[in-house]
């Protein structure tokens, strides 16, 4: 579970939080600035009751104003230039059978700033020096410091189970990819490049060659799995071959949701 925020300061007296929640490659909660978080799923409540979720609102509101009031303090005590950005990235890992990681992240400007680890805030290795100073400040604050382990290795472990629990089918949905094929820009006189395109699958590992008979042919080119607006993925392959040798080569796709039988597209 990731959870995402961003924090704008233009000046000192404007400013912004927005964030998001990810479990593994779907989103699961968003929030604007000024607004409660925002279910985006059927099963975003996970196993919760109202009441829990409720008091999880109530510490989410808190920890909002106490993070721009504290920011803000900061940017007068070390002299900041506005406008800057803020960034955090907290959650944890949970794996069957191993200890649980959990990890806050904070970035000024881009850059890593600020980590907590365990139980303290710490300066982020090549933070510049004022990270030290801000790190020492927040370290003071005990009834924090205790909220925001709490936060990483009781709740968002729960948390995990419970959205898991709730959203089981969602997360272990099975969807079929399309795939066709086109060519692109010839590489060169006398040459093809022919394109293996397979789209709307979920979840995202794939399976995708380009082949002569049972031999993959070295030197295709895949490109990066991209998410499509659906929550399913696209992924394209090329090869760029000799105009005289593309027929006969195939292109292969195998993936979960496939059931053993591999799409297999003839070039021509
Ligand atoms: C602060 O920034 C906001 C947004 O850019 C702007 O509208 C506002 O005029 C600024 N206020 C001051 C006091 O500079
Ligand atoms: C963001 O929310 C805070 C708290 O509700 C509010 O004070 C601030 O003006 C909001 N910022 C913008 C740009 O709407």
């Amino acid at each position: 579970l990731r959870c995402l925020q961003i924090s704008s300061f233009a000046n000192s007296s404007w400013t912004r939080t927005d964030g998001s929640a990810w479990l593994g490659a779907l989103q699961t909660h968003s929030w604007s600035n000024g607004s409660d978080i925002h279910f985006l799923r059927p099963w975003s409540q996970g196993t919760l009751s109202d009441h829990q979720w409720e008091q999880l609102q109530q510490v989410f509101w808190v920890y909002r104003r106490g993070f721009t009031r504290e920011i803000q303090g900061f940017a007068k005590m070390l002299h900041l230039d506005y406008p800057f950005e803020v960034q955090v990235l907290a959650g944890c890992e949970v794996h069957p059978g191993s200890p649980l990681k959990s990890f806050f992240h904070s970035a000024f400007q881009g850059s890593d700033i600020l980590n907590f680890q365990r139980t303290s805030w710490v300066p982020a290795p090549d933070a510049p020096h004022w990270a030290e100073v801000v790190s020492k400040e927040l370290n003071k604050d005990q009834y924090v410091k205790d909220t925001v382990e709490w936060l990483l290795s009781d709740i968002c472990p729960q948390l995990v189970t419970s959205l898991l629990e709730a959203g089981q089918q969602d997360l272990e949905k099975q969807v079929k990819p399309e795939a066709w094929l086109s060519s692109g820009p010839p590489p060169g006189p006398g040459r093809l490049l022919l394109v293996c395109h397979v789209s709307g699958f979920y979840p995202e590992p794939v399976w995708v060659r380009w082949m002569r008979g049972q031999q993959e042919q070295p030197g295709a080119q895949q490109g990066d799995v991209l998410p499509n607006a659906d929550e399913t993925w696209y992924l394209r392959v090329t090869l760029d071959v000799a105009a005289g040798e593309a027929a006969g080569l195939t292109c292969r796709v195998r993936h979960s949701s496939l059931g053993g039988q591999d799409i297999v597209l003839y070039w021509g």
